[in-house]
């Protein structure tokens, strides 16, 4: 195991972050933006909001068509964990590039290494893997390992979780316009607990985790056939604004499922991979999930993921065949080893727990400062900054986070827009001082916003 050094993703603060352009997005940029704005359809908030062309990125930084120069807070979108274009990743995809690009799903070396890798790494008896090319499909994998393996047929899941765009990941989301009007039979949504924002509370006004399982219980009796295959969930909440659960949720939720005969499907997607600064987001609260999702961080930005099930199961997903075009093809397993490989020879899990104390110190002070925070939080790199427009009602102020949004970007941090709740994923390669640099840009922001909108 070794130890991070933050001399490998040092940045020299005259250079980052350097805004050379009068507006924003440089001319370069729009021009760019126009040529793809022609075809290009369906394009996310993101870049509406601020529609840069990006030239390139080294471990925390990036770079665009004009020369202006970011803070990475965003990492893709959750995607480049360990920085851009980290040597060591890069160099894995260009030797298989040349050597073998795809070979189906026959066995090669550099597959039967990654497997043998994630079997000594992910927790306890997660030894069953299928690999897949996007967080959807392994989320689809995941739905039908959980049919397989209990030959039940319906699934529940909560509000505000995302598990991607395809018909049955949009079933366990929230409905709207990419899902289209309808949920597919069997799919139920249920609350979670959410400790700002909780549905049920003990006389103090504190979230009561049992009452939600008093709620699941009756749901389950009322509502469904009794034949619930699995509850789906996202350890934290990414979309949803990294909303974090009560840490005695997952322990009490797991030991109601089994009671059920009910599996524990993590879709890890966006929380795996060192985001939180565990391999999987679950291990923070000890639980071991019976299926489990890997993507974004896990190909740190080349497009491979996994489904893993627990060894129970693996028989009955033998039945089941895993051959996609893409899955598990060389380039993509030489990715994924040398993510494996890199946070464990760089220590980078004791650093996202690291910068997760610094990120906790910067905003610490926060909501008794500015009367738009309402709500800050961090689980390892992962963090949320919730904005209201009245500490009581906690109404969400999706304006000022727009504002935030704009003016951080202004100042050369690229990161994550979503409503009200600044998100942010800042790769953990990050070395302390860049952390504090992004952070005040984000203060900074805010400061400026509350001082626009008079309040
Ligand atoms: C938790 C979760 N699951 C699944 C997905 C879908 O992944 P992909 O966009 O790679 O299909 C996402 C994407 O953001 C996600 O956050």
């Amino acid at each position: 195991m070794g130890k991070y050094n933050p001399e490998n993703y040092k940045i020299d603060f005259s250079e980052y972050p350097k805004i050379i352009t009068k507006t924003l997005p440089g001319p370069e940029s729009v021009k760019l933006h126009s040529r793809a704005e022609k075809y290009i359809r369906g394009l996310s908030s993101q870049v509406k909001l601020f529609p840069v062309a990006f030239e390139s990125g080294s471990g925390c930084t990036l770079e665009d068509v004009d020369g202006n120069k970011y803070i990475d807070f965003s990492s893709g979108i959750y995607v480049t964990t360990l920085g851009h274009c980290h040597p060591k990743i890069s160099e894995a995809v260009a030797k298989y590039a040349k050597k073998l690009m795809n070979a189906h799903d026959f066995t090669s070396e550099i597959k039967v290494r990654l497997l043998e890798k994630m079997a000594a790494t992910l927790p306890g008896d997660l030894k069953g893997f299928q690999l897949y090319d996007s967080g959807t499909t392994a989320v689809e994998a995941g739905l039908r390992t959980c049919r397989a393996a209990t030959g039940k047929n319906e699934f529940i899941s909560c509000f505000q979780d995302f598990h991607g765009k395809s018909g049955h990941a949009v079933s366990l989301a929230r409905i709207n316009k990419i899902s289209g009007p309808t949920r597919a039979p069997g799919f139920y949504m249920v609350p979670r607990p959410d400790t700002y924002r909780p549905w049920w509370t003990r006389c103090d006004g504190t979230l009561d985790t049992e009452k939600y399982l008093e709620f699941y219980d009756s749901f389950i009796r009322e509502s469904t056939t009794g034949q619930i295959a699995a509850f789906v969930l996202e350890p934290i909440q990414g979309w949803g604004g990294s909303i974090m659960p009560p840490d005695d949720f997952f322990p009490k939720l797991k030991k109601f499922l089994e009671e059920r005969k009910i599996l524990l499907f993590a879709d890890e997607v966006l929380t795996s991979m060192g985001r939180t600064g565990k391999i999987l987001c679950m291990e923070h609260w000890g639980v071991l999930p019976d299926v489990v999702t890997l993507g974004k961080g896990f190909g740190n930005g080349f497009p491979v993921t996994a489904m893993a099930v627990r060894e129970p199961y693996s028989e009955a997903v033998d039945k089941i065949s895993a051959s996609t075009s893409y899955g598990g093809n060389p380039m993509a397993c030489a990715a994924a080893l040398a993510c494996f490989e890199v946070i464990e020879e760089e220590g980078l899990l004791e650093h996202a727990m690291e910068l997760e104390k610094v990120f906790k110190k910067c905003m610490k002070d926060w909501t008794a400062k500015y009367k738009i925070v309402g709500d800050t939080r961090a689980k390892g790199c992962l963090l949320g900054v919730e904005l209201v427009k009245d500490k009581k009602t906690k109404e969400p102020f999706d304006e000022a986070g727009k504002m935030v949004y704009q003016k951080a970007f202004r100042k050369g941090l690229a990161w994550i827009p979503a409503g009200h709740i600044l998100r942010m994923s800042p790769p953990i390669v990050m070395p302390e001082e860049v952390a504090v640099k992004g952070m005040e840009i984000i203060e900074e922001a805010i400061a400026e916003t509350e001082k626009e909108l008079g309040i």
